[in-house]
């Protein structure tokens, strides 16, 4: 089976951040426009602010995974589960985010980031509460 190793959502959770600035940057070059987007307020605007807080939001989550899972008590499976839906939370949040702003018929694509990330953390909250 694919053994993947913690390792790879602590150095994919520095480089969520980086984009997560990244696309902070891109925002500043517009977001002083009162109608960029449709305005502050608008759903589109929303969604994009919210993609950028979730790159960076995200990553954090992933290292901080990273960082527990020595005294996560979970069997080696579980944990491979729980690595691998954080990674794929937090490349769905910020794709559906995106997409939902270009198109609203997307959002039910939210399902898969959400499903994806009440998995990982349950599982890592289940680990560590069995300490
Ligand atoms: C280089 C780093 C960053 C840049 C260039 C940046 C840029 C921006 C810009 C331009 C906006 C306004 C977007 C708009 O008006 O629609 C924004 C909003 C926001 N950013 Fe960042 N950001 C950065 C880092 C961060 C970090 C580290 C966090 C939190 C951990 C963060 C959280 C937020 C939040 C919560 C909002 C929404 C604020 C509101 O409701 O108006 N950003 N960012």
């Amino acid at each position: 089976m694919f053994a993947m190793s913690v390792a790879v959502n602590e150095s994919f959770g520095w480089c969520w951040i980086l984009v997560g600035f990244l696309v902070g940057g891109w925002l500043g070059l517009s977001f002083n426009k009162p109608d960029w987007l449709g305005g502050y307020a608008s759903y589109p605007r929303r969604l994009v602010r919210l993609g950028h807080i979730s790159f960076i939001g995200l990553g954090l989550l992933n290292i901080l995974f990273a960082l527990s899972a020595a005294r996560c008590n979970l069997e080696p499976q579980q944990l491979q589960i729980a690595a691998i839906a954080m990674i794929v939370g937090a490349i769905g949040m910020p794709l559906a985010c995106g997409l939902t702003a270009w198109r609203a018929a997307f959002k039910p694509l939210f399902y898969i980031p959400v499903a994806s990330l009440l998995t990982g953390v349950g599982l890592i909250a289940y680990g560590m509460v069995r300490g």
